[in-house]
Formats: structure tokens, sequence, C-alpha cells
């Protein structure tokens, strides 16, 4: 290699460098001002952001060809280019690496969330001010330095990514290690562990943030999956078992005594609830749970009792308002702390019953359960909701059905048989 060439290495080692370290600025500022508290962008250690310099040096190489065009036929040019190389990382990343670093699926004019059109404009825009006013200023400032200057830069800054590069990719090996292990095991796992495992993982978790929503999202729709296939071919059985509850309802009866004789929660036979009272639908749905969880050989004293006080709320949550809810709070939200209040209240609640009243709404409530009684109890009280629900639909539609008759008939009273 001459002289010359080595020189010209050497600056371009450094111009790399350089708009790293601007890109990574650029999106530390986005993220941080987005969550109001710094967030450390990009997968390396350092503050360098390569992505930014290939598509820097990409966007040269092509404004170089596009010297003579006007500067509005360059933004378009721009655009496209920008779209297809944003386009190009997100596929790749998420092929390659099985993780989706940004998501725009909430934004109009998106391509499978890896691209929209206002991204790609505000690139376009972008690239247009690097090429006329940034590159040819930072080209002015790294011609007047020094040529040994340039060359210890340029040797420094490649060991130093070298270095980097190789930890941040054996980081992120084990960080897709740990989101597959937590997809597969979060249903075994305690708080405690996956606290500790999300901890470990959390500077790439804050450095992507829709990477964030990407993991839950998984953990979430794998847990569903688990739970339907574990569900539906039980289901059936237990339905028709229940038809021969006698042998086991007194065992029922005396997992929930005290909580039966309980004036406090006697009181639940006043509220309204689907097409009968609270009362009624959390019997319902503690002996349905209780049968479930005794045919899988679970804690079904647990999910029993977790059950009969997961809707233990004293108010109408058609017309409430103060002093249990007020009326601008969201009832779906707000009723599982309050029903976890009421019963820490009255009655000694263990780990297991806690996590079924306060998450049996989920996936509303965001945080899925932690033991398989809550999945169960949640899955019963959404099965019988929706029966409760649809026989009160059928109800309303056979009176309206019967009342538009009646008038038809009242009208036409020889079509009367
Ligand atoms: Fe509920
Ligand atoms: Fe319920």
């Amino acid at each position: 290699m001459t002289f010359l060439d080595s020189a010209a290495l050497s600056s371009y080692i450094v111009l790399f460098a350089f708009y790293a370290f601007l890109g990574w600025l650029l999106e530390v500022a986005y993220r941080s001002y987005k969550n109001k508290r710094f967030i450390n962008a990009g997968f390396l250690f350092g503050p360098f952001l390569p992505i930014y310099a290939a598509g820097a040096f990409f966007v040269l190489a092509l404004d170089h060809l596009l010297q003579i065009w006007p500067w509005f036929l360059r933004f378009l040019v721009f655009a496209a280019a920008v779209t297809a190389l944003e386009y190009l990382v997100g596929f790749f990343s998420e092929k390659l690496f099985k993780l989706k670093l940004w998501d725009y699926s909430e934004n109009r004019f998106n391509i499978q969330g890896r691209v929209c059109l206002r991204f790609s404009l505000l690139w376009a825009a972008l690239v247009l001010i690097f090429v006329l006013v940034i590159h040819p200023a930072v080209l002015g400032w790294t011609d007047g330095l020094d040529e040994g200057f340039l060359k210890v830069g340029a040797v420094l800054f490649a060991v130093y990514i070298a270095t980097d590069a190789t930890f941040s990719v054996l980081s992120l090996a084990a960080f897709r290690r740990k989101v597959a292990y937590l997809y597969t095991e979060y249903v075994n796992l305690s708080n405690v562990e996956v606290e500790r495992l999300l901890g470990s993982i959390r500077r790439l978790r804050e450095a992507f943030p829709d990477l964030n929503k990407y993991i839950r999202n998984s953990i979430d729709k794998s847990i569903k999956d688990r739970i339907q296939s574990l569900l539906k071919p039980i289901q059936k059985k237990i339905i028709l078992e229940m038809q021969g509850r006698k042998p086991f309802e007194k065992e029922y009866y005396d997992l929930i005594g005290d909580i039966c004789e309980h004036e406090e929660f006697l009181k639940l036979k006043e509220y309204f609830h689907h097409n009968s009272s609270i009362y009624h639908h959390v019997h319902d749905v503690a002996y349905l749970a209780y049968r479930i969880s005794k045919y899988l050989k679970l804690d079904y004293r647990s999910a029993t009792r977790g059950a009969l006080l997961h809707d233990f709320f004293l108010y109408d949550w058609r017309n409430h308002d103060v002093p249990d809810l007020p009326r601008e709070k969201f009832h779906g939200l707000e009723h599982p702390k309050i029903a976890v209040a009421n019963a820490k209240r009255h009655f000694s609640l263990n780990d297991i019953e806690e996590d079924i009243i306060r998450k049996h709404m989920w996936p509303l409530t965001l945080v899925p359960p932690k033991y398989k009684e809550s999945f169960i109890v949640s899955f019963a009280d959404k099965y019988l909701s929706s029966k409760e629900f649809l026989n009160e639909y059928k109800k309303r539609i056979h009176l309206q059905a019967r009342k538009i008759t009646g008038r038809d008939q009242k009208k036409h009273p020889e079509n009367s048989c």
C-alpha cells in the first residue's frame, strides 16, 4: 500500500468513526427525549453507531453520482434509497437475530413495520442536510488535520471497534439465548428469576424499546399457545364431568366455608354481574377452577379460594362512583386491585391466591399470570363470562323478537293462529 493510500484509508476510518459517533448522538438525543431519561442507543457498548457511518458512506457514494441533479430530485432518490436500506437492515436483523429492533407498525403508511413514510421523509431530509452542509464542513476540518494524527486515530479506532464489536456480538448472542429461555420457561420461573433475567439484558432492552414490546408479545403468545393446547383436550371432559358434580360438592364447600359465611362476602349477592349476581358468578368460576385444578393435580385449594375472591368488589360496575371506584377510572383494569385489597382486608391470601385475583383479567392487565392456577381461573372466568353474556344476549334477542312479533300481531290480528 502506498503512503497516499494509507493516508486516505486513515482519513476514511476517522470519518467513519466520527459519523458513527454523530449517529450515536442523534439516536441518544431522540431516544432520551422520547423516554425522558438517558438511553444508550445501539448494540455496541461505546458511543458509536456504525450503521449510521455505513449509511453516511452509502449516501455520499450515491450523491457523487447525482451531483448535477437539482436538490429536490436528489431528495427523492435519497428517500427511496434510505427506505430500501432501512427495510433491508430491519429484514436481516429479524431473519438473522430473530429480533425486531424497531417497529413502525403503529405509524401510517408503513411496510411490515420496518419502514414508514414519515420516517423515510425525515431520513431523506437529514441526508440532504448531511451531504449539503455537514459533510463539506467535516471534510474541511479533517483536511486540516496532521497525517500522523489521523493514522494514530484510525488505528486506535479500528482496534477499539473490533474489541467492542466482539464483546457486543457475544452479549447479543447471550441476549438471544436468554430471551429464548424466557419464552419457553416463563411459566416455570419465579418472579425473582424473571426479574434477574430481564435485569441482565436491561441495556439492550433499553437501547431498543420496541424490542421490549416484541419480547413481551412473544412471551404472551407462547404462553397463550401453551395454555390453549393444554386446555383444549381437557375442556370437553371437564365440562362433561361437571354434570356429575355431587361427590365433589362437599370438598368444594369445605375449602371455602369461611369465605362463604363472611358477611362482607355475602354482600356480593346484592351486586349485578353479567346476568346474575357477582356472588353467583364467582361461585361458578370457583367451582370450574376447582374441578380443572383438581383434575390437573395442581394446588386446587388456592385456585378455588382465589377464584371465589377474584371479583370481590362491592359496587355496580355499570354505574360506579366513589368511594370504591371513581367514575373516570376504567373498571376492567381497576377491579382486580380493588378485589385484592378487599380480600386482604378480610382473609389471608397466599401468593397464588393473590396472583389469581390480580391477574384474572390478563391479557387486559399487561403482566401475565405467574402460576398455572392463575391461568386456569382466568380461563374459567372468560369461559363462563362469555357463556353468561351469550345467554343474556340470546334472551334479549328472543325478547325483542317476541315484542316485534307481538306488535305485528296487533297490527295484523288475522295472522295469529
Ligand atoms: Fe373480573
Ligand atoms: Fe369474573
